[in-house]
């Protein structure tokens, strides 16, 4: 993989409680993630699984260590913590936006007398925008940035704003939704498009052989010195 020894992959939904009984997550079982780390595998020695709760045939990619997290916190915690120069993350994860601001510490019981339930949620940190940060101050070179952007509508203009929101090397962007492809085991298709403009469609194929081509691009690219 060029000048990268370490893969560092983030798979799955984090989940925030509401209360001991209740939490917010989300739809992501954690298969992308898991055929990442596993045709890492081919590339460097060093992988780092890190994620929320995924499906468990999803959760212990062989050959990578893994790192279990709950929140979309402990995910940034543990993303900083293993980021360093010479490494390629890859924002496979899907972290909750947001966490109650109150979590409550016994069971919400319904209120006689009120058919709504007001709940007041904060936002998270991006852990895309926190690498970048550390970057910045720290000084750290060589570290490429790969996201991913689950859209439902204008696929191309909501992954190229994110790429640039959030300082992106590439991000992978595909459909999602009730009735498209993109969360669970069925083939989906992406297109991975690169900071300097580039667009490269992958798919329609199934999520192994999708990670395994989202991997050997950027392989290749990485080889040539003067793209990434
Ligand atoms: N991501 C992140 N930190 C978060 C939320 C998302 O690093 N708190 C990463 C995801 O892992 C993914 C990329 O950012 O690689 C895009 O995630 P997505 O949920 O599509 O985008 P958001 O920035 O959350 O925007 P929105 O939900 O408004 O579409």
């Amino acid at each position: 993989m060029g000048k990268y020894s370490k893969i560092i992959i983030t798979s799955g939904p984090t989940r925030e409680w509401i209360d001991p009984v209740r939490f917010i997550s989300n739809a992501s079982s954690g298969k992308m993630g898991y055929c990442l780390a596993q045709e890492a595998t081919h590339l460097v020695k060093d992988i780092v699984y890190i994620r929320g709760l995924t499906e468990p045939k999803y959760s212990e990619p062989k050959g990578a260590r893994i790192i279990k997290v709950e929140t979309t916190l402990e995910m940034r915690d543990a993303v900083l913590k293993e980021v360093d120069s010479s490494s390629i993350l890859i924002m496979a994860a899907a972290p909750a936006d947001f966490r109650p601001k109150n979590a409550n510490e016994s069971k919400i019981k319904k209120e006689e007398g009120s058919d709504t339930l007001v709940l007041e949620l904060i936002k998270n940190p991006d852990i895309l925008v926190s690498v970048h940060e550390k970057i910045h101050t720290q000084n750290l070179k060589d570290i490429l940035r790969i996201g991913f952007s689950a859209e439902t509508d204008l696929l191309d203009q909501n992954a190229l704003g994110k790429l640039r929101k959030k300082n992106l090397d590439f991000i992978v962007g595909n459909y999602v939704g009730k009735d498209s492809k993109g969360f669970g085991d069925l083939d989906t298709s992406v297109i991975v498009y690169g900071k300097e403009g580039s667009k490269k469609e992958i798919g329609p194929a199934s999520k192994e052989t999708i990670a395994k081509g989202i991997l050997e691009y950027l392989d290749i690219l990485s080889k040539q010195e003067s793209i990434i």
